[in-house]
């Protein structure tokens, strides 16, 4: 059977097919068609045909008349997926493309519009191609999921935020190498968490910025033979700038690298972050509990509370990383221009941006919810020689080399732990066993207070920075919240 143009009602729209003499085989079909995927697409298939028909009318393409049917008729599909996938970034309403036949997104639309206003949606697709197209489409989409993105890190930081101001004073032990170090304040450690989402925050913006560049007007690969005014095309798409090579234009993915590695770096944060509230919710450590609501429990094991909202967030990491690898793999031995395998950019980009919202929603959750033990913390914090370091430092404050000091304290605490005493049993008849240096105030270096106090350089953990850090921090999301 001859396929060209589908005269048929029931046979799939097509936006090629006149040089076959042939259908694809269904082999093909199944391989290639991409519909069940990118019909997320489909809002920002829209918009960007609205503003193309507007461009094509400027150009002597489309009389006015035309212009306004188009319009008309695209506007009408605008509200009714706007209804049917009910959010921004298109995550849900797969059930109103399921069973369409067409191929893609883009003729799923120029479908739906040729039933409305005839031939006049052919002529939509003037001097267009879906090389262009699609890489329109991806754009405007990940500039919506990149705010959506930010909205969702904006909850986290908030979260963090107010844990560390609810539990300013509260000491836990600093750890390297996953053994005691010094002591901090826990506001501390959920301020170093709060840092790394700042710069994912940061670095979305960065991406927003690359995505922030119109390439409609490129053609299939050389540049449209119609007089479209690309610049006012990018202003009423919202676009901050036009590309400025066709050929790079309709291949460029770098926008969506940089999206999944700012996911992954994110995930990376994340997944940090639920290994050590893993281990401090254990029973083992005994610092935080975990609230029902994002916890689990056991089949078999009554008495199980299980961290699962943690060790998923830990786990999606793993898949997260792949989409990033997988995508750089995709562009890694592409010719210039177009190449059907960009097909394969999307399923990682949507997949990190679904796996990525649900797990900063849930690690705010956890935040928000957190029940911590100061107790036992603290007990974590006296128990062995935290305060080694600031021993070691008092000495070299009264003259006595680094080394010497670090070796005399580091004898103490060899002879101490030998015995089984902890500093605060510790006299000071016992520290000037170990050098006459040591004096009445060295006492007051015992505990674990003391230890977080003297650290008060600007980015420490004494309560005065980390007062600061606070507001500093709580200064910058208000900021961002405006934005
Ligand atoms: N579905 C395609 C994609 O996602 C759209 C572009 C198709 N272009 C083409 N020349 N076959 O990349």
């Amino acid at each position: 059977m001859k396929k060209s143009q589908p005269t048929s009602a029931t046979q799939p729209y097509q936006l090629w097919g006149g040089r076959f003499e042939k259908a694809a085989s269904k082999a093909l079909e199944i391989f290639s068609f991409s519909l069940r995927f990118d019909y997320r697409l489909a809002h920002a298939d829209v918009i960007g045909t609205m503003a193309y028909a507007r461009a094509l009318e400027r150009a002597g393409i489309l009389s006015r008349t035309e212009a306004r049917r188009a319009a008309k008729a695209l506007q009408g599909l605008a509200t009714e997926l706007a209804t049917e996938m009910a959010t921004e970034m298109g995550c849900k309403g797969a059930d109103y493309f399921a069973g369409a036949g067409e191929e893609d997104v883009h003729t799923f639309i120029l479908s739906r519009l040729r039933s409305q206003i005839g031939p006049l949606a052919d002529k939509l697709h003037t001097g267009r191609s879906r090389n262009e197209q699609v890489a329109l489409d991806f754009r405007i989409w990940i500039k919506q999921a990149i705010r959506v993105q930010q909205a969702a890190l904006r909850s986290l930081l908030d979260a963090l935020a107010s844990a560390a101001a609810a539990h300013g004073s509260v000491i836990l032990p600093g750890y390297t190498h996953m053994r005691r170090a010094q002591p901090v304040l826990f506001s501390h450690t959920l301020l170093a968490y709060f840092e790394m989402f700042r710069r994912d925050y940061e670095r979305l913006e960065n991406c927003y910025d690359a995505a922030d560049v119109m390439p409609l007007g490129s053609g299939a690969l050389a540049g449209s033979g119609f007089a479209v005014n690309r610049k006012q095309l990018a202003r009423e798409l919202g676009f901050s700038r036009i590309s400025r090579n066709s050929m790079d234009a309709v291949s460029d993915r770098d926008f969506a690298l940089e999206f999944l590695f700012t996911a992954t770096t994110c995930f990376l944060h994340l997944s940090r972050f639920s290994e050590d509230w893993i281990l401090y919710s254990s029973e083992e450590f005994g610092f935080l509990e975990m609230a029902d609501e994002v916890s689990t429990g056991s089949s078999l094991m009554p008495q199980k509370k299980n961290p699962d909202s943690l060790e998923l967030i830990r786990g999606k990491t793993g898949r997260v990383l792949g989409s990033l690898v997988s995508l750089a793999t995709t562009v890694k031995g592409l010719p210039l221009t177009y190449n059907r395998d960009l097909q394969e950019d999307k399923e990682p980009v949507f997949g990190a941006a679904e796996q990525l919202q649900m797990a900063l929603v849930l690690a705010a959750q956890v935040v928000a919810s957190i029940k911590v033990n100061p107790k036992l913390m603290k007990r974590a914090a006296s128990d062995g020689w935290l305060c080694a370091t600031d021993l070691a430092e008092y000495l070299a404050h009264k003259g006595v080399p680094f080394h010497q000091a670090h070796q005399i304290v580091g004898k103490l605490v060899l002879d101490n732990t030998n015995s089984g005493t902890q500093p605060s049993e510790c006299s000071l008849s016992d520290l000037q066993r170990h050098s006459s240096e040591f004096a009445e105030d060295a006492l007051d270096l015992l505990t674990p207070e003391a230890g977080v106090a003297r650290r008060a350089v600007a980015g420490a953990t004494a309560p005065a920075r980390v007062a600061e850090a606070l507001k500093e921090a709580r200064r910058w999301l208000r900021g961002v919240g405006r934005s």
